[in-house]
């Protein structure tokens, strides 16, 4: 099984950016412990903060991957064309936040990736992507 976590703008600055609202790990040790845990999965990782970077993987993976664990971070808010290539792709979508959008401000409430993921999890800190490749697994 092959999955990709792809994650969006300023998430390369997990560990350092608002640690009260993201927590204090970086991705990139966040992301060695998936790997331990899911062994029999090929997981993948890509950032961009550039959001046809972003569209241009989804594309890529999108028709060959088991799964896309997807955050695109602030283009989840403002991005139509992330939202198209979301629905372009065969492969199952899934969005994940680490916040509770929904506490946030009004213009984290909306969301152009939602009506075309298969599914979202969102406000379980990093643990969001760990739940979203669960989800692949049953
Ligand atoms: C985020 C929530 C977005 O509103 C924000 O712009 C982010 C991160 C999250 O994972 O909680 O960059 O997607």
């Amino acid at each position: 099984m092959k999955i990709i976590i792809i994650n969006g703008p300023n998430l390369n600055l997990l560990g350092k950016r608002e640690p009260d609202v993201y927590g204090s790990e970086t991705f990139e040790d966040y992301f060695s412990k998936l790997q331990f845990k899911f062994k029999d999965i090929e997981l993948e990782y890509f950032q961009s903060n550039i959001e046809g970077e972003l569209i241009s993987k989804i594309q890529e993976t999108g028709f060959s991957y088991d799964g896309i664990v997807l955050n695109a971070a602030a283009y989840t808010h403002t991005s139509v064309g992330i939202g198209d290539a979301v629905k372009a792709v065969e492969t199952p979508v899934i969005e994940v936040h680490i916040s509770n959008t929904h506490q946030r401000e009004e213009f984290r409430h909306v969301s152009y990736i939602s009506p075309a993921a298969t599914g979202v999890i969102l406000g379980f800190g990093l643990k969001s992507y760990d739940l979203a490749i669960e989800s692949f697994l049953f």
